[in-house]
C-alpha cells in the first residue's frame, strides 16, 4: 500500500530539511502512523510533493536506511521495516545519597592491555584504533590550555564523577550529538572507555555474574571482565551487528547479567544495529533486568549518513553508555565519559571517592574548554572529511583481494579473506615486510568465521598510508599467485 506521508519541512529551523524528514517518518513508526510494509513514495514524488529537492529526500531516506527504520532500494519500492515499537521507559530519577549501598564495589585486578604503539615501534602501522595525530598544535587546542593555566585550581577536592560544569557541557553535547536526553546526574568523567567499563563492573557486577560479549569483538572488555571474574558468554555478529536474537537462548541457567555491544559500528567487523534489533535489545533487556554496556568508541566518523543515534537514548536506565575522547583526538589524553542512570553514577561517585580514583582538573578544565569553544566539533569535522578520503583510497587498495566491510563509519575496516588463508600468518609476513596489522583472528574467541585483516588507516601520514598499503597490497598478491599455483 502506497502511503501519502505526514511530513512537513520548516525552513526557518535551525535543523536540517533532510533530517526533519527522517525524525518525521521515525516518530510516524513509533507512534503507529506507519507500519511495516508500507510503501514510501518515490524521492522524485516525495520531494515534488514537499517542495524540496530530490537530494533532500534521498538524504532523508539515506538516513532512515542506515538505521534500519525503512527497507528497499531503486526499483522495487521503499517500505517501513519491521520494526517492532519500542514502549518509552518509565524513568526512575534518585539523587547521588540515595541508593549506594547495594552491590558492593569489588576491586578490579589490573591487566595488561594491547597498546599498539607498544608492538608496532619502528613500523608502517596500519593498526586499529588510533587517530590521526597531526605534528603541530592547532590553534582551538592551545587555546584550551591557555584558559587552563590562566586559572587557579580549584580549592579542595573535586567531585568525583567529575567537575559540575564539565558534567553540565557534556549532557549537553551527548544530547545533541548522540541524542541521549540526560543532565548532569546521569554523567561520570572517565580515564576512557576502558577505566569507565571497569568501574561499572566493579559497581554493578559481582565475580561469577556472566557477561554478553560480541564474538568477534573487543579484546580489552574480554580482558577487564575476566580480571573482574566475570564468566564470559561470547554471542555471534552478523554483517548488522549483534545476533540479538540468539540472547534468550543463554538466559538459562543462571541469565546474562549485561552486554557489552558495539550498536554503532561493530568492533571490528563494522556492521550497524539496526533499529528493529535495538528495539528487541531493549526489550529483552528489560525483560531480563541485564544492564546493556554501549560502547560508542567512534560513532563520530560516519561517512554516508549522519552518525546514528546512541542505544542510550531508548532507555537510559536499561543502557550505559560509554563514550571516549580518544579517537577524537588522542587516546593519550586519557578521558572519556560514562551516561547512565543516576543511581549508576551515584555508586560509581561512590566508589571513586573511597578509590580515589578520577582525572585530574587541568585534564577536565581543558575538555570543558574545547566544548565550549566548539574545538570538539570543529576536529570532527575536518578529521572526518580526511579519514574519508583515507578510507576511500584504502578501500580501492584492498577491495580486489577480498570482501571489505565496516567501511561506512570509524577508523578501520575490516578485509575478510577466502577461508584457506591463515590471517596469522599473513599478518606476521607483513610485519617481518615492516606493517604493523591486526589479522582478524586476534578478534575472535569461540565463533567461527572467515579469516581477515583488522585495518586502520587513522594513523599515518598519507605517505605512509601509502607506503604501508603498497607492501601490503604486494603481499596480497603473491598470496593469490600462490594459492593459484
Ligand atoms: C572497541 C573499542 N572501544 C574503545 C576503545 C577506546 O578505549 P579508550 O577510551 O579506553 O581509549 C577502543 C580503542 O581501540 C576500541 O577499539
Amino acid at each position: 500500500m502506497r502511503t501519502t506521508l505526514p511530513l512537513t519541512v520548516d525552513r526557518a529551523a535551525g535543523l536540517a530539511l533532510h533530517l526533519q524528514l527522517a525524525e518525521q517518518v521515525r516518530a510516524a513508526v513509533r507512534d503507529g502512523r506507519l507500519q511495516a510494509g508500507h510503501r514510501l513514495p518515490s524521492t522524485r514524488d516525495l520531494a515534488r510533493e514537499l517542495g524540496v529537492s530530490r537530494a533532500v529526500a534521498q538524504a532523508a531516506y539515506d538516513q532512515l536506511h542506515a538505521e534500519g527504520w525503512i527497507v528497499g532500494r531503486t526499483g522495487s519500492g521503499t517500505y517501513i521495516a519491521d520494526v517492532v515499537p519500542l514502549t518509552p521507559p518509565v524513568r526512575q530519577r534518585r539523587s547521588r545519597t540515595a541508593d549506594s549501598s547495594s552491590n558492593s564495589p569489588t576491586a578490579a585486578a589490573s591487566t595488561s592491555s594491547s597498546w599498539p604503539g607498544r608492538t608496532s615501534k619502528g613500523l608502517l602501522t596500519l593498526r586499529p584504533g588510533i587517530p590521526f595525530i597531526g605534528t603541530q598544535a592547532d590553534a582551538g587546542w592551545r587555546r584550551a590550555w591557555r584558559e587552563v593555566s590562566a586559572q587557579t585550581p580549584p580549592q579542595g577536592y573535586d567531585d568525583p564523577a567529575g567537575l559540575p560544569e564539565l558534567r553540565s557541557a557534556l549532557a549537553e553535547h551527548v544530547g545533541r550529538v548522540r541524542g541521549i536526553a540526560c543532565g548532569p546526574e546521569n554523567l561520570v568523567i572517565t580515564n576512557g572507555t576502558v577505566h569507565g567499563f571497569r568501574l561499572l563492573l566493579s559497581t554493578t557486577l559481582r565475580p561469577g555474574d556472566r557477561l554478553a560479549v560480541e564474538d568477534p569483538g573487543y579484546p580489552n572488555a574480554v580482558k577487564a571482565a575476566e580480571a573482574h571474574h566475570l564468566k564470559v558468554v561470547d554471542v555471534p555478529v552478523d554483517a548488522d551487528g549483534l545476533c540479538v536474537d540468539t540472547l534468550g537462548g543463554l538466559e538459562e541457567p543462571d541469565g546474562i547479567a549485561a552486554v557489552y555491544v558495539t550498536p554503532s559500528h561493530q568492533y571490528p567487523l563494522g556492521g550497524r544495529l539496526p533499529v528493529a534489533r535495538r528495539n528487541e535489545l531493549v526489550r529483552w533487556a528489560r525483560r531480563t533486568g541485564a544492564t546493556l554496556i554501549e560502547d560508542d568508541y567512534d560513532s563520530e566518523f560516519r561517512y554516508d549518513v549522519a552518525p546514528l543515534p546512541a542505544l542510550a537514548q531508548l532507555d537510559l536506565d536499561r543502557v550505559v553508555h560509554l563514550g571516549t575522547l580518544s579517537k577524537m583526538i588522542s587516546p593519550s589524553l586519557r578521558l572519556g565519559w560514562l551516561v547512565a542512570s543516576a543511581p549508576v553514577v551515584d555508586r560509581i561517585a561512590c566508589h571513586r571517592e573511597e578509590a580515589s580514583d578520577w582525572p585530574g582538573w587541568p585534564m577536565q578544565a581543558a575538555l570543558l574548554a574545547m566544548l565550549r569553544d566548539g574545538y570538539l566539533d570543529q576536529v570532527v569535522r575536518r578529521n572526518r572529511r580526511l579519514y574519508a578520503e583515507r578510507r576511500n583510497h584504502t578501500c580501492a587498495q584492498l577491495a580486489p583481494y577480498g570482501r571489505v566491510v565496516g567501511q561506512d563509519a570509524g577508523l578501520h575496516i575490516t578485509l575478510l579473506l577466502p577461508d584457506h588463508v591463515d590471517d596469522k600468518a599473513l599478518a606476521a609476513k607483513a610485519r617481518a615486510a615492516g606493517v604493523a596489522i591486526a589479522p582478524l583472528a586476534d578478534y575472535r574467541r569461540t565463533v567461527t568465521g572467515s579469516p581477515g585483516l583488522v585495518i586502520g588507516y587513522a594513523t599515518p601520514t598519507d605517505e605512509d598510508l601509502h607506503k604501508a598499503l603498497r607492501i601490503l597490497v604486494d603481499l596480497l598478491e603473491r598470496e593469490s599467485k600462490s594459492t593459484m599455483a
